[in-house]
């Protein structure tokens, strides 16, 4: 049995309403999960997988409140990218392994160990790759988000997310092209 998570009062709890972080995010996760559920319901997924990528996308960034970005109102230590890492702990301390894996995964259309090593992020030393479709259209839909002022609420255009894509690597591309065809905008 699943039950409906309040992903706000989580949200809340580690982003105080008051925070500029705060401001930054909700309207990134909030265009994410717009996204994310049109591309769910184009594909037909039903109504709890449909919810399952509302919580998850409305969580997927929680990490950022632990890494270095005071542009964004983060006033932690981390390299930004370890806010995937981050976000799988918190998410999996708030008793949310489904949801933490959308958070350690969203590395818009997967990065291979090697890939992880040879750029030195800091990420794991394993392949991440979103596995489900609820979190790949999630993934899909962040790689069309920006968190820079200005930015926010302007959907990046097909050329624009393909360019962030690739900012991984080349083979994105090849995997951009196909979800191109299965997603849409
Ligand atoms: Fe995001």
């Amino acid at each position: 049995m699943s039950t409906n998570i309040d992903y706000f009062s989580i949200i809340h709890a580690y982003l105080p309403p008051d925070s500029l972080v705060y401001r930054v995010y909700i309207p990134h996760v909030a265009a994410v999960t717009t996204m994310a559920i049109r591309v769910g319901r184009r594909l037909g997924l039903d109504a709890k997988q449909l919810r399952f990528i509302e919580e998850a996308a409305m969580l997927h960034d929680i990490g950022i409140v632990r890494v270095d970005a005071p542009q964004i109102g983060c006033y932690g230590e981390l390299p930004y990218i370890s806010h995937l890492t981050e976000g799988r702990k918190i998410l999996e301390h708030e008793g949310l392994p489904r949801h933490a894996r959308v958070a350690a995964e969203h590395v818009g259309l997967g990065i291979t160990r090697e890939e992880i090593l040879a750029q030195g992020l800091a990420l794991p030393p394993h392949d991440l790759f979103p596995q489900t479709i609820e979190e790949q259209a999630i993934s899909w839909a962040d790689l069309f988000f920006s968190k820079m002022p200005g930015k926010r609420w302007c959907q990046r255009t097909v050329a624009e997310a393909r360019q962030r894509a690739a900012q991984y690597g080349e083979r994105q591309l090849e995997t951009f092209a196909v979800w191109l065809a299965r997603f849409g905008t």
